[in-house]
């Protein structure tokens, strides 16, 4: 027993717990804490320590307001419930664990009814800079503190909607090959404009541009890249440029959209969605993200009987 115990953790790719609930295909689990080795803690606690002063001068306003409101514990991977204590109140928003990836349609789907899909495992703590999948330093420490503030909350509900009416635009073509390839344009517009905004997005700030996106947010080495270098171009943040714009996930960032406010992404979601229903996705320009079939059948599978 105690030799189960002490070989149990939840260190990413090493967590028979989340390999268990993969095996039985069990998405939505519980967040066993007990099972946080030593080491998981000592993850959690480097990771934040090194990010403090980095998110207080590159993050933008509304996300540190949000660390504070969380109260996370920098020393413990934090338990869902008590961010959810946090949270919910702010926005009605909640992170919800999850054994891994799960299908896009689903994933959307549960922003619209203001629920985070949240991986609970933790990086390994001799590789701290190497993520082979997000953990919940990039799902909490990255993504949750912003769905404390109301604007950025809302948007992450219309991005939910989209996906509704993806499926909902989909179902209306008869034909299956053209079902397919519509499908996959507006899910690679979707899929980009959530890349630039929600995960590598920058904002610009009273003092200059700040970052609003969680990858660069749980980033060590990409926050200050992509604030401060010059290798990498800033424009400001257009819709239609970025929903043809192809981006590669195993490298820093070369190219980031600036918005203006959480109010101009409100407008931008409103508008792909727009969009989508008047037929202008249907042809986004080729390349990544690849769709996958995966995703492309949970779309299908959600759509309302036409
Ligand atoms: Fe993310």
């Amino acid at each position: 027993m105690a030799q189960i115990a002490a070989s149990a953790s939840l260190t990413t790719g090493h967590a028979p717990f989340i390999e268990d609930a993969r095996d039985h295909g069990r998405l939505y689990i519980d967040q066993p804490y007990e099972l946080y080795s030593e080491e998981n803690h000592e993850a959690w606690r480097r990771l934040y320590q090194r990010m403090l002063p980095k998110w207080e001068r590159h993050a933008n306003e509304h996300f540190l307001n949000g660390v504070r409101s969380l109260c996370l514990d920098p020393d413990r991977v934090p338990r869902i419930e008590d961010v959810n204590r946090y949270l919910c109140p702010l926005t009605g928003f909640r992170a919800k664990p999850v054994s891994g990836y799960i299908p896009s349609f689903l994933f959307f789907d549960c922003l619209r009814n203001r629920e985070f899909p949240t991986t609970i495992t933790i990086r390994d703590l001799a590789t701290l800079d190497y993520l082979p999948e997000p953990d919940i330093f990039h799902d909490i420490a990255g993504h949750v503190p912003m769905h404390t503030d109301r604007a950025f909350a809302d948007t992450l509900v219309r991005f939910g909607e989209c996906a509704h009416t993806a499926a909902e635009m989909a179902s209306y073509i008869r034909d299956e090959h053209e079902r397919l390839r519509r499908l996959t344009s507006m899910l690679k517009a979707m899929a980009r404009f959530f890349w630039f905004t929600i995960e590598f997005g920058l904002m610009q700030g009273r003092d200059g541009i700040k970052a609003s996106g969680s990858g660069l947010l749980s980033s060590f080495g990409e926050l200050s890249h992509a604030i401060e270098s010059p290798e990498v171009q800033r424009y400001p943040l257009q819709l239609e440029w970025a929903i043809n714009q192809a981006f590669e996930i195993d490298h820093y960032q070369p190219l980031l959209f600036v918005a203006d406010s959480f109010d101009q992404l409100f407008s931008l979601v409103d508008r792909l969605e727009r969009w989508m229903r008047e037929g202008r996705l249907n042809n986004v320009a080729p390349g990544e993200p690849e769709i996958s079939e995966r995703d492309l059948r949970s779309f299908l599978e959600a759509a309302p009987s036409a």
